[in-house]
């Protein structure tokens, strides 16, 4: 699926126009996404990013993007971010990468939400990846009993990364959550944010636009959601 990634990240630079400030999400496919405009830049493009992570503002600015912080700046017309599942309404998980809060916050002040990824992250509904939930370190046990008693899920590990704890930008943990299949997705994100303790969830509920979707045959779809 690498090269469906890379041609889908390239394409997408072409939503990037001249002078324009837009939200630069994270991960594999994004990372393609900079490998091109960093070319353009080279040519004379110029562009400012507001990045969804640490990972993605330590490769935007060595790609030679101009990087400002949220605060700096009122809207965004424009985010484009990878996901790890998109089903057929554009509802979303994403934070397989870890960095699902501070992308939220960037595509909730953006206008549009366009989603590039691979064809394998379209799926018939919800699930299968398990479900990221950002939580507060203190008494995250407690967060983990609670979403087991009502059901919401089989399973929960805490992430680790190189044999210890995943820690998040914003210094959370990560619970994946095993769900198999989930039927409200919707509802879902609201009763998780009702335990206390969680502060995001990678349910991303109403929020994309579009999708560029990137086949292994090389060819792009555009799928719109509103
Ligand atoms: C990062 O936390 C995620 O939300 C990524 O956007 C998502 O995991 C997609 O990543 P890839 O493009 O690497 O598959």
């Amino acid at each position: 699926m690498e090269l469906a990634k890379k041609n889908v990240g390239a394409y997408a630079a072409d939503l990037v126009k001249p002078g324009m400030v837009f939200g630069l999400g994270s991960g594999t496919t994004v990372y393609w996404l900079v490998q091109e405009l960093a070319t353009r830049i080279s040519q004379g493009l110029e562009i400012t990013a507001v990045p969804t992570s640490e990972d993605t503002k330590r490769l935007a600015e060595q790609a030679g993007l101009k990087v400002i912080d949220l605060n700096e700046i009122e809207r965004l017309e424009l985010t484009i971010d990878g996901a790890d599942e998109i089903d057929p309404r554009g509802q979303l998980i994403k934070g397989g990468g870890g960095a699902l809060l501070q992308e939220k916050i960037v595509a909730a002040a953006s206008k549009e939400l366009i989603i590039i990824a691979d064809s394998s992250k379209l799926v018939a509904s919800l699930g299968k990846f398990p479900l990221p939930v950002e939580v507060i370190p203190f008494g995250y046990k407690q967060v983990e009993h609670q979403i087991l008693d009502s059901g919401i899920c089989n399973k929960i590990n805490l992430r680790k990364k190189d044999g210890k704890t995943f820690v998040s930008d914003h210094h959370h943990y990560i619970l994946d959550c095993e769900c198999e299949k989930i039927v409200d997705a919707a509802s879902l994100n609201i009763s998780l944010h009702l335990i206390p303790g969680v502060v995001e969830t990678g349910l991303f509920i109403d929020m994309a636009n579009k999708a560029l979707i990137g086949y292994e045959d090389g060819r792009i779809e555009l799928i719109n959601f509103k």
